[in-house]
């Protein structure tokens, strides 16, 4: 049935007369003519109906449903505003705890002063750190003010005393999966995409959030108070995603433990929506009988269902006007409404904010055209890593708000889309009038650290206030949440972090957290650290200096502040700095060097003035698969899986990629890597030690040591193949079998190296996070010493993420760990006894290690580490309460581990000139030197 054909029934038959009262006599022949003409019409109306409406037998339509529908009509045509933070009595998610004054705190409000115009803004002019103390009632920040005196304040206020520490807003992470996908990964709980459907624009990551994932109240100790969390990106249209707040049951203040209480918005203002271009969707979708199996594919699959939605708003449309015009009691129909469509047509009608992760410039391109063919707005594309290329591209998207791009700091060798992506993207793109945010993908990365990423794009070029916004006003923005998330302002939420030390610094860590003015933490663990000013923007970190050149003539730096290399100490010295010469890559002096000055200048040398110059160790990539892989997901570009074979990593070494030449420019002159086992993070062979910067394998220099150690893996890979027991009796018996018999051995075979471990100190490697594991590596470990085949089994243990629990044990074995990463975050079941540090816990777990006479080394979980490992270092050393200094911070990174891996050290040959701190944010490096040669960067 359609409209055009009941619009020519006849009206009587719809419309109900209404009762007459008769005004006059009636004359009886009148009477009877009436009821002849009455009987007439009531024959005549009969036959229609038989004739041309069957259906008006059929029972009638429920007035109160057709109600309902008219109500619906208007909620679908009204266009949400962002609820207004400003004039609030009270904040809605307020649960009655007192006011909280903070006292004496620096505070970044998330504004410039005021009467900035909005191009200084964006500038950077008129932003600056405030004295001044913040009050928080009813859930809102009511004042931010030079000096709230306590006279005015309620009786009951708290206050809590800053002593002058940096205070900010609630970190926004704007990319999470924390509680759809929880932490340690079990299959149990994996409910973040609902794969089942390329398009699923009706799944809603609501209905499968476990409000007790403990990544939860990881993350919000990291500073984060307000997360959205997304279906995953295996379909074009993975679904509807939720904004919490990371408070979680009444101990965080809630009324109870669930999805619902946690909604930053409890009215549900906005809806936001996951969608997904590229790569995922057609590998997990496509195939010869099922779409998409190419970018075109996908293509079609968006414009199909965008289509639909749009029919299905038409039909809704024509119901509504015709209800409005006919009486909806009228109507022989209910409003036309599908659950499996009505979110994306809510979308199409711009009240839900639709995010899109799409990387590359087709998939940008497509979907930019997809907004302008069906007119609705793109809030933000995520993991945008090609969108600083093209910034007219994302200028064309409907609407008229240019789109923000959700980024990773650094993390970009993961997969052939990410592959040519910048550390400069954000700069470029705010550059360009667009907004870089800064987002974890937890658990891709660990959300607690959300904020670091900022501080990197800071460290590569981003303006500091610029950094700031792309983790508080920026996503708030995005969000639609911008009146009440983002800034310390009255009338907005009183999610207030403050901070041991600039939150751009490395190793920032809160103190104490409120949500809408809720203290989170009963007991936290403070850091040990001076309370220091913010840092002071330093506009030159927007130039690059990427241009290298490896220069042969001796080279003379000025303006050195401290040399770190080789046994000598640090030398520190006043503001202009002192000398150091080089001659064939070696320092030949330091301080006093007239003498040689004078030699460099006649003989034509390269001097170069530094300020605030740091000599200090190269470093050393460890564990990863530097010069086995390029491109992490992409299996060609890998040497490949070795579950059934022990093989030596140098037969399949792969140089001068993009990951080396950029370890490289980071000052990792030197990697050692293994054999994969089954998979990224797990090993098995023997690793090769190699200079990032070599050619290929002939070169001389390429190799330092053919075959560093023998590596095997114990963590839950080893379950794909085998039993933990299996896997550990096994290991046992060949090294036993090995000890004890002699016999004619290949010289490259598995037997042979496991000889090297035994009879010659050969360091054995083992991939392991578990304590348990770690544990019963050190029985088998002590079986192998009870052989007495002259050397203790020289044990390394690889990951470690539960060595903490067993640290007494690897002191007393001499067991060394190399951390991987320097802080996990117990993604998997044998990790899920990591510490996240304060101030949830005492201390992580290097603390502790280091505490117990440990030797420690941070190695790559993943490659994209290589480029921030002096970060970990850095952060090893602020946060280690005074246990890790300087000089011990670069031997994480370089001595600790050769020394570990028995690799004679070469430091001489292997260092690094930094402007500042490289273990802080803001160094920048100006040469590195590996194997004699010396590279400049200008
Ligand atoms: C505020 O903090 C600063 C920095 O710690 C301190 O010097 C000052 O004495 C404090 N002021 C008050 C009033 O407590
Ligand atoms: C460093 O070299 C400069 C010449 O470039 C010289 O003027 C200065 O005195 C030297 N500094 C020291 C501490 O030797
Ligand atoms: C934290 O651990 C250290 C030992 O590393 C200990 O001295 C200190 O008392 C602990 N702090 C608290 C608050 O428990």
């Amino acid at each position: 049935m359609d409209y055009e054909k009941r619009g020519l029934l006849p009206e009587v038959a719809t419309i109900p007369s209404r009762p007459q009262r008769p005004r006059h006599p009636i004359r009886r022949s009148r009477v009877i003519r009436v009821v002849a003409l009455g009987l007439l019409s009531f024959i005549l109306l009969a036959q229609w109906q038989q004739l041309w409406h069957t259906e008006r037998t059929a029972p009638r339509l429920s007035v109160s449903k057709l109600e309902a529908d008219l109500a619906t009509c208007k909620k679908l045509h009204t266009k949400p505003k962002d609820p207004a933070g400003h004039g609030r009595e009270t904040n809605a998610r307020y649960g009655d705890w007192k006011p909280t004054l903070i006292r004496n705190a620096t505070i970044w409000t998330g504004e410039p002063v005021e009467g900035t115009s909005e191009a200084d803004a964006r500038a950077g002019k008129g932003w600056a750190w405030r004295q001044g103390d913040v009050l928080l009632e009813r859930g809102l920040i009511t004042k931010v003010e030079a000096k709230i005196s306590s006279d005015s304040l309620p009786k009951d206020t708290i206050v809590y005393e800053a002593a002058g520490r940096q205070l900010t807003t609630g970190i926004i992470d704007m990319h999470s999966h924390a509680g759809v996908d929880p932490l340690p990964q079990l299959d149990g709980y994996a409910d973040f995409n609902e794969a089942s459907d390329n398009l699923t624009p009706w799944a809603r990551a609501m209905d499968g959030f476990f409000p007790l994932d403990p990544q939860i109240e990881v993350i919000k100790s990291g500073g984060v108070t307000t997360s959205l969390v997304l279906p995953g990106s295996a379909n074009n249209i993975g679904g509807e995603a939720l904004l919490i707040k990371h408070a979680v049951g009444p101990k965080d203040g809630r009324p109870e433990i669930s999805a619902e209480a946690m909604l930053a918005d409890p009215e549900r203002t906005w809806r936001y929506m996951k969608m997904a271009c590229g790569e995922n969707p057609k590998f997990l979708h496509g195939s010869l009988t099922s779409r998409p199996l190419t970018r075109q594919g996908e293509s079609y699959e968006f414009r199909r269902a965008f289509e639909e939605a749009r029919a299905m708003i038409q039909r809704q449309d024509d119901w509504c006007a015709k209800a409005d015009s006919v009486g909806v009691e009228n109507m022989d129909e209910y409003l036309p409404q599908t659950i499996a469509l009505e979110s994306l047509s809510a979308a199409l009608r711009g009240q839900v904010h639709v995010n899109v992760h799409c990387y590359t410039i087709p998939d940008l391109e497509a979907m930019v055209d997809h907004t302008n063919e069906f007119a609705f707005q793109v809030r933000a594309f995520h993991h945008a890593h090609q969108t600083y290329l093209v910034p007219d591209i994302l200028k064309r998207t409907w609407g008229g708000r240019f789109p923000s791009s959700a980024l990773f700091a650094d993390n970009m060798y993961y997969k052939t889309e990410s592959y040519i992506g910048s550390k400069q993207a954000g700069k470029t793109l705010y550059d360009a009038g667009l907004t870089p945010v800064y987002v974890s993908d937890n658990p891709v990365l660990n959300a607690q650290h959300v904020v670091f990423e900022a501080a990197k794009a800071y460290h590569y070029g981003l303006p500091y206030h610029a950094a700031m916004a792309s983790v508080t006003t920026a996503p708030a923005d995005d969000l639609g949440m911008g009146h009440r998330l983002g800034k310390v302002k009255p009338g907005y939420d009183a999610d207030v972090v403050v901070w041991d030390s600039d939150p751009l610094s490395v190793g920032a860590t809160p103190v104490q957290v409120w949500i809408d003015g809720k203290e989170q933490f009963e007991n936290p663990f403070e850091l040990d650290k001076p309370i220091k000013e913010p840092m002071v923007p330093d506009a030159a970190l927007a130039m690059s200096l990427d241009e290298a050149v490896e220069v042969e003539s001796d080279i003379f730096f000025t303006g050195v502040k401290k040399v770190l290399v080789g046994d000598k100490d640090v030398e520190d010295s006043g503001d202009a700095g002192f000398n150091v010469s080089i001659s064939k890559g070696q320092v030949t002096c330091v301080r006093d060097c007239a003498a040689e000055y004078e030699a460099a200048v006649s003989s034509g040398a390269k001097v170069i003035d530094l300020t605030n110059g740091y000599l200090h160790p190269a470093y050393v990539g460890f564990g990863g698969t530097l010069g086995l892989n390029e491109i992490d997901a992409e299996t060609t570009t890998d040497n490949g899986l070795n579950p059934l074979h022990f093989s030596r990593a140098i037969d399949g070494l792969m140089l001068d990629g993009k990951k080396l030449q950029d370890a490289f420019k980071a000052g990792v002159t030197r990697a050692i890597s293994a054999p994969l086992f089954t998979g990224r993070q797990t090993h098995h062979g023997t690793s090769v030690g190699f200079s990032t910067n070599a050619k290929n394998i002939l070169d001389p220099d390429a190799v330092f040591a053919e075959d560093v150690g023998v590596h095997y893996t114990f963590n839950e890979a080893v379950r794909g193949q085998d039993s933990y027991s299996a896997a550990f009796g096994k290991l046992r018996d060949v090294l036993m079998a090995t000890g004890g018999i002699e016999k004619d051995l290949l010289p490259y075979g598995e037997e042979a190296f496991l000889k090297r471990v035994i009879e010659l100190g050969m360091p054995l490697a083992l991939t392991i996070d578990s304590a348990d594991q770690i544990a019963t590596a050190l029985r088998v470990k002590g079986d192998i010493d009870a052989l007495n085949t002259g050397w203790p089994l020289r044990l390394v243990i690889v990951g470690g993420a539960e060595a903490h629990l067993v640290a007494d044990e690897l002191a007393a074995h001499d067991v060394g760990v190399i951390l991987s990463p320097l802080q996990s975050y117990g993604d998997t079941w044998g990790a899920r006894r990591a510490l996240s540090g304060a101030p949830l816990t005492n201390g992580t777990n290097i603390d502790r290690l280091v505490e117990a006479g440990v030797t420690v080394g941070i190695g790559l979980r993943e490659d994209m580490e290589v480029v921030s490992l002096a970060f970990a270092a850095g952060t090893a050393m602020r946060n280690s309460n005074g246990r890790i200094d300087e000089r011990a911070a670069f031997d994480l990174v370089g001595r600790n581990i050769l020394a570990m891996m028995n690799v004679d050290k070469q430091d001489g040959d292997h260092w690094v000139v930094s402007e500042d701190s490289p273990l802080e944010i803001g160094s920048r490096t100006r040469a590195v030197a590996s194997g004699g040669k010396v590279t400049v960067f200008a």
